[in-house]
């Protein structure tokens, strides 16, 4: 819960566009909200930010105390974020800087805002930076109009998801591999940006599985009983995905990746088993959602 001087802030912040007086005025705030690490609960608290390019940087300085905020507890547990910044509110990943990016960004945060040394030298704990990327200007949201178009634009960004986490591996085990060529140390355990986009992915998975097992599957085998074996072939598929989840999400409980080799096996098990499974859900029942409106009509 926010006390009640940050609700106020929250509360002035949404009524005008971002734009917080008091002892606020003239400073660069957003709001970050994350969703609790135990209780699962939305959490949101107005934080300062340097802008540096695309991307947003805040600082877990919880004003110079011994411990992190509980919003950096938070991401590390659930990565998807949700910020506003004035009018704009987008949803994000968030990625605590590390090694000598983070000792870059903070210097960069400081020369910005001053006080964030004050709180570091306030504490014994390194504070943490942690990195909000802008979303792309670029990409407008395509307009969806059917069940198909939502299931396809969800397929698509676990595709892109796991694409990603794939590239970023490979990209590891290259520089260790050109490392040890040189005869330098392989850089350690495999990274935060790593551990955070395919928790995230994996988070993102088991929501869109728990939904389709708990109501798209249903309703649409009411509606085509005749199916019943593509839905329970469909069904088994999320079960045995959800076990290769369980093994990557394991690897990535603890703050590091702490077998790298591991991990490249699993995350190679899960791009086999859910690429089929996302091609055999798209030709068995896209065809059947092409006229089923979304969003949904309101009653
Ligand atoms: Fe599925
Ligand atoms: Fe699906």
């Amino acid at each position: 819960m926010p006390s009640a001087f940050q609700q106020s802030v929250i509360d002035e912040f949404r009524a005008n566009a971002g734009k917080v007086g008091g002892p606020f005025a003239g400073s660069d705030l957003l709001l970050l909200t994350t969703t609790g690490a135990r209780t699962g609960r939305p959490h949101t608290t107005p934080l300062g930010h340097v802008r540096d390019g695309d991307r947003l940087l805040v600082v877990g300085s919880n004003l110079g105390a011994p411990h992190h905020p509980d919003w950096y507890h938070n991401l590390l547990a659930r990565p998807t974020v949700q910020v506003e910044l004035g009018e704009q509110q987008f949803q994000t990943l968030a990625v605590p800087a590390e090694g000598s990016t983070h000792d870059e960004l903070f210097a960069r945060v400081v020369a910005e805002a001053p006080g964030y040394a004050e709180y570091q030298a306030a504490t014994g704990r390194v504070l943490p930076v942690v990195v909000l990327h802008l979303p792309d200007p670029q990409a407008p949201a395509p307009a969806i109009t059917s069940l198909a178009g939502k299931l396809t634009e969800v397929h698509t960004w676990l595709r892109g998801q796991l694409a990603q986490v794939h590239a970023e591996t490979e990209a590891h085990f290259a520089a260790r591999a050109a490392q040890r060529g040189a005869g330098a140390p392989p850089p350690p355990g495999l990274g935060l940006q790593i551990r955070q986009r395919c928790l995230a992915f994996c988070q993102a998975l088991e929501f869109h599985h728990t939904s389709e097992d708990g109501h798209v599957f249903p309703v649409m085998e009411g509606y085509h009983p005749h199916l019943r074996p593509v839905f329970d072939r469909l069904r088994e598929e999320h079960r045995s995905i959800a076990a290769v989840q369980s093994a990557l999400a394991a690897l990535l409980a603890g703050v590091a990746i702490a077998d790298p080799h591991r991990f490249r096996t699993e995350l190679t098990q899960m791009t086999e088993q859910l690429t089929a499974h996302l091609d055999y859900e798209e030709a068995e029942i896209l065809p059947l959602l092409a006229d089923v409106p979304w969003p949904p009509a309101s009653r």
